[in-house]
């Protein structure tokens, strides 16, 4: 892949080549001490500004324009597009996504482009006539899809914090998409396992497929009309997608092809503007502020809920049986929540307030016995109040079912020289969405399987049972788990982080947190850790196959079913370090992620 000398202005390696450049960062990434998995455990240290994405091409994007002098937003948005280009698993503009903004001034913002739902989508819409769930509608073809938001959040973002001009920002996602860069490994492999699904759709199987003859690493992957719609988004701005060309292309496609979008769905579209969710903290003699998502996500909710609790447990690390079996705990109860109460807040009644509130926090831990665990059959989702006023009108408790690890989304850190900082999730939900590729290149989402599809049952790829309140309804957004979140420490930017993963967003991103606020662990060394995960029900834990067999056994002793799977969660983090204010990117190996500062 070539990269066009004029767009390396910066502070720092300006002058050189980007592929000189480039090949510093990856000497870093190489150079950084590893452990026997060939994991680094040492995050990247920088002294201006960090990106940490899934992909190294797309930390490089955000860096490009943080080196030209582009703040935190405009790097973030650069990189949301870049990402559309170079991981076409979950980058997109075809999805949806949530984005935390913090200023160095302090200011704060949260943007949610989270996809709502068609005009023409009805609560039973994947249900057949003889009553059964069409567990395939909601998330392969046309059916799967929901309005998009991402072209929107981002032009939104960059509109009110960034300082560059959309075209600039776009520049190194067109350039590869029009020019092509390398596949990897990772990536053919991954044509090669969603080939089933892609191979069903003519423009997927041409893009992705190589009209069925496939790609090998170090092929180039070209996308000609991705580059071509990019254009026109530079040139017209977020309203191209909504109403012009672009709109009518997938629109077209949409009506020949079985879809439910209109343009008047594109045409309504809005993100919208959010108050963010904040807790604070007294930890280890530092006081600490959580910044994190409020709905139409369950994540933030979630995670403040678990702090709550956990703040009066003495976390000694996850070699440590009761610290799991207490984190293990707080999850079960925090997910029975989550499945009773979290709903798009414009159509329902979240009760936040209360579920954030600590003396609600006290009560629910109450029921946790420190030395066996419960069963989920007895947790029921608890009556949130804040202390003193109860909350009679909460909705009943649903049940939430199982869960199949979902495959992608993806979340990318920034943090430029003046400390403003960004988190972001986006996705398409599943790995490749709905595995559509419309003709204007650009894949399409599969986040209708996000709402409640059958009441009672749970919905296709995480097999969530969730509310009524987050049933099928035109215009309103589904419940997500993403969770982009910003740690304060003593008022000053300390952590950014978030993860991608369905349910298990929560549980990641919730230990990223616990491993650096509570257990001050090195950032990279944060990342690294194994995971685990509880979601009420199924009752089991997951745990990554990192943990060692005598924590698992001695998790069995105290009554608690385990599963382990590979991984879970990819969390592309950066830490400032207290003392010398350095950037501390710490990129998840679990996908080879890549952080890249300057
Ligand atoms: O918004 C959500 O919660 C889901 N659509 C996220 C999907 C996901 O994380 C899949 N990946 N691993």
């Amino acid at each position: 892949m070539r990269i066009r000398n004029t767009l390396c202005f910066g502070v720092f390696l300006c002058g050189l080549t980007p592929a000189l450049a480039r090949g510093q960062a990856a000497a870093e990434l190489r150079d950084r001490p590893r452990d026997a998995r060939g994991w680094p455990t040492q995050a990247v240290r920088a002294g201006h500004g960090m990106v940490a994405t899934d992909e190294e091409l797309g930390s490089e994007a955000g860096v490009e324009i943080l080196k030209r002098g582009g703040n935190a937003v405009d790097a973030a948005v650069a990189v949301a597009f870049a990402l559309a280009v170079v991981e076409p698993a979950a980058g997109n503009i075809g999805g949806g996504g949530f984005m935390l903004i913090r200023l160095a001034n302090g200011k704060t913002s949260f943007l949610d482009y989270r996809e709502v739902a068609p005009g023409k989508a009805t609560r039973d819409m994947y249900i057949g006539k003889d009553g059964k769930l069409d567990e395939e509608a909601s998330v392969i073809g046309y059916r799967s899809v929901a309005v998009p938001g991402t072209v929107a959040g981002l032009a939104l973002a960059l509109k009110s914090y960034g300082s560059m001009k959309l075209g600039d920002v776009i520049a190194p996602a067109i350039r590869l998409a029009e020019e092509g860069f390398p596949i990897s490994e990772r990536l053919a492999h991954e044509f090669e396992q969603e080939r089933p699904a892609l191979q069903r759709f003519a423009v997927s199987r041409r893009i992705f497929l190589n009209e069925g003859k496939m790609f090998h690493p170090r092929d180039t992957l070209l996308q000609p009309e991705l580059a071509t719609t990019l254009k026109r988004i530079a040139r017209n701005g977020a309203a191209e997608f909504y109403r012009g060309e672009t709109a009518h292309m997938l629109v077209d496609d949409m009506f020949r092809l079985g879809g439910l979008i209109t343009l008047d769905d594109l045409a309504k579209y809005q993100p919208k503007v959010r108050e963010v969710l904040r807790a604070k903290y007294e930890n280890n003699g530092h006081a600490w502020e959580v910044l994190t998502s409020p709905p139409p996500s369950s994540g933030g909710v979630a995670v403040i809920e678990a702090l709550n609790m956990l703040q009066s447990v003495p976390l000694k690390g996850w070699d440590d049986v009761e610290s799991v079996h207490l984190v293990a705990e707080v999850m079960r109860r925090v997910f029975a929540d989550r499945a009773a109460y979290l709903a798009d807040p414009d159509y329902s009644n979240v009760p936040v307030a209360g579920l954030t509130d600590p003396c609600y926090a006290k009560e629910v831990f109450s029921t946790v016995d420190p030395q066996r665990a419960s069963s989920s059959k007895t947790i029921k989702a608890g009556n949130p109040h804040t202390c003193g006023v109860a909350a009679s009108n909460a909705p009943s408790p649903e049940t939430l079912v199982s869960l199949g690890e979902g495959p992608h989304t993806t979340h990318f850190s920034v943090v430029d020289a003046a400390g403003n900082a960004v988190a972001s999730t986006y996705t398409l939900n599943d790995s490749y969405g709905s595995h559509v590729t419309c003709s204007a290149g650009f894949l399409l989402n599969d986040e209708m399987d996000d709402f409640t599809t059958q009441p009672g049952v749970p919905n296709s790829l995480f097999g969530l049972v969730q509310s009524e309140a987050n049933a099928i309804a035109p215009g309103h957004r589904p419940l997500s788990s993403m969770t982009p979140t910003i740690l304060l420490r003593d008022g000053k930017l300390s952590f950014v982080t978030g993860s991608p993963g369905g349910p298990t967003i929560i549980s990641a991103t919730l230990l990223s947190i616990l491993n650096w606020m509570r257990l001050g662990m090195e950032p990279q060394v944060a990342i690294n850790a194994p995971r685990f995960h509880h979601q009420w029900v199924p009752d089991r834990i997951l745990i990554e196959r990192s943990f060692p067999d005598s924590l698992e056994s001695a998790l069995n002793a105290r009554g608690h079913a385990t599963h382990r799977v590979g991984h879970m969660g990819l969390v592309n983090a950066i830490a400032i370090d207290p003392a010398s204010s350095d950037r501390l990117g710490a990129a998840d190996p679990r996908h080879d992620g890549a952080a890249v500062g300057y």
